[in-house]
């Protein structure tokens, strides 16, 4: 069998892989020298994008348009940037064996490559509801999102099922983006969770009444505290009807689930130490096994600013770790050593004409500013987290660039507070001044 070698290769070709090339390109890397192995047919590009802006009826985004790195401002990386700087793009490649004490992978098709340094960027994969043997939930037109070829299948079906009716799975990110989305494109859209509110890991109580209202006024329908433990479908054996729990039964010409996702480890079980669910790094993104990378979904690493080890499942930590572990890996053959990753969270999303960010640590007690009210014409709120003290996390809906700059601040530099009243009466303007 082909077998190839390189000093560098980069397993999984999404976000965390497309900003370690450019970081390489950036620090010198020479023809021939670094592969991406990727099971996907397309270039690194910006995952974000998959439940947004590629979804939508009219000017949605298409490849090349958001390719690597336009999400944070920068160069778009197309497939010749990769050939001029000699990185080899292997792609539509699954590895399906890695054997990291003797520095190989294996592909489906039985390629074998060779490496020197490894970086793993398999990020996640999605939850399923087969995985718990949902009754049914193997019927056709029940999608999950994660790589672009299942945001290709869900435009299709979107075409197909026209004005249908949709319901929406899970009331995490997938759920709410997948939530207006379909409506956007005009479908009868009913969300289903089990929790009491929605985005129940960040959102405090009152920051969900916000976009619960939200949704509610354009229509959608949202049922809670009850899951889905059924699908019937119909001759075809396309989904018909959703069935939960509470006995209710929902109608449905599509169903898109977003219950989760879980970091792609299996490959490398039993050969490196994972804790949280992820692979073990230290603030180097280095791996206990020499020469092993992991970075982005994957990665349990330090979090300097709270002395705690933790994995993020976002955006903003996938590229600034591969960057982090590519300049790590350049330094330490130039027998020279760089800064300790000093990560400071940022997630955020958008839907209708909402937009959130949130920096920080959401535990502790939370302080709600602002104007919430969903029939507002520009509702603009925030929320701090307050632990021992001190302000730990701010999140702000509808902010300009300078007042989420702002809440970043605050969530960074960590300011005591005494008195949550007057913290909730000067609302944004507190973090302003920081
Ligand atoms: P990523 O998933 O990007 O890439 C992993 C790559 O590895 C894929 O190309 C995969 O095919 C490949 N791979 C895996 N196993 C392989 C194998 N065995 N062989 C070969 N290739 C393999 N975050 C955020 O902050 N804001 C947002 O708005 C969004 N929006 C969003 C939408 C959707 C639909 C998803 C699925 C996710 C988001 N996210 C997000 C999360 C964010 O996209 C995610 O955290 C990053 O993409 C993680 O980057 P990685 O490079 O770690 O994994
Ligand atoms: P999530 O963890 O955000 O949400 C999962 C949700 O599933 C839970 O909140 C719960 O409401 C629901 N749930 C769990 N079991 C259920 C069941 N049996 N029936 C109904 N609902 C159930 O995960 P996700 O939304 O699936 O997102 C997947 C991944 O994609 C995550 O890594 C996420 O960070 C990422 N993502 C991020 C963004 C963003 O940052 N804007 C956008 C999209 C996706």
């Amino acid at each position: 069998m082909a077998q190839k070698s390189f000093k560098y290769v980069i397993l999984g070709g999404g976000v965390a892989a497309g900003y370690a090339a450019r970081e390489f390109a950036k620090q010198g890397v020479k023809p021939c020298e670094l592969a991406i192995i990727s099971k996907e047919a397309v270039a690194p590009y910006e995952r974000p994008a998959l439940s947004k802006a590629y979804l939508f009826p009219e000017g949605a985004a298409r490849l090349p348009g958001f390719h690597v790195c336009v999400g944070s401002g920068g160069e778009r990386l197309l497939p010749e940037w990769y050939k001029e700087k000699g990185i080899e793009l292997i792609l539509s490649t699954e590895i399906v064996k890695a054997d990291l004490a003797a520095k190989t992978l294996i592909s489906a098709a039985g390629e074998i490559f060779k490496y020197h340094i490894l970086m793993i960027a398999t990020g996640s994969t999605v939850i399923k509801l087969t995985d718990f043997r949902v009754e049914g939930a193997d019927a056709q037109n029940i999608f999950y999102l994660r790589e672009i070829a299942d945001a290709d299948k869900l435009v299709e079906a979107i075409k197909a099922k026209k004005n249908g009716k949709a319901v929406i799975v899970g009331g995490g990110y997938i759920g709410l983006e997948l939530g207006a989305v379909m409506k956007i494109n005009n479908f009868d859209v009913t969300m289903v969770y089990p929790e009491p509110w929605c985005m129940p890991r960040l959102f405090s109580a009152g920051i969900a009444e916000f976009y619960e209202g939200y949704y509610a006024k354009k229509g959608i329908k949202i049922v809670k505290g009850t899951v889905a433990v059924g699908f019937t479908s119909d001759s075809n054996g396309e989904v018909k009807e959703v069935k939960l729990k509470d006995g209710r039964v929902l109608e449905a010409d599509i169903v898109v689930v977003g219950v989760g996702g879980r970091p792609l480890t299996t490959l490398f079980k039993g050969q490196v130490e994972e804790e949280k669910g992820g692979i073990k790094t230290d603030a180097f993104f280095k791996t206990s096994v020499p020469d092993v990378y992991a970075v982005g979904d994957v990665a349990t690493f330090p979090m300097k600013l709270y002395n705690d080890v933790r994995r993020v499942e976002h955006v903003d930590h996938a590229r600034k770790s591969a960057e982090q572990a590519v300049r790590a890996i350049k330094a330490s053959e130039e027998g020279k050593s760089t800064d300790e990753y000093d990560y400071l969270p940022y997630f955020y999303s958008r839907s209708f004409d909402l937009s959130w960010q949130f920096y920080g640590d959401n535990v502790g007690d939370t302080v709600l500013f602002g104007d919430n009210n969903p029939e507002s014409p520009k509702a603009k709120f925030g929320s701090y987290w307050i632990k021992d003290g001190k302000i730990v996390g701010a999140f702000l809906e509808g902010g300009s660039p300078d007042e989420n700059k702002a809440i970043a601040k605050v969530a960074r530099v960590q300011p005591p507070v005494e008195n949550l009243d007057i913290l909730q009466k000067e609302g944004l303007s507190f973090a302003c001044k920081i």
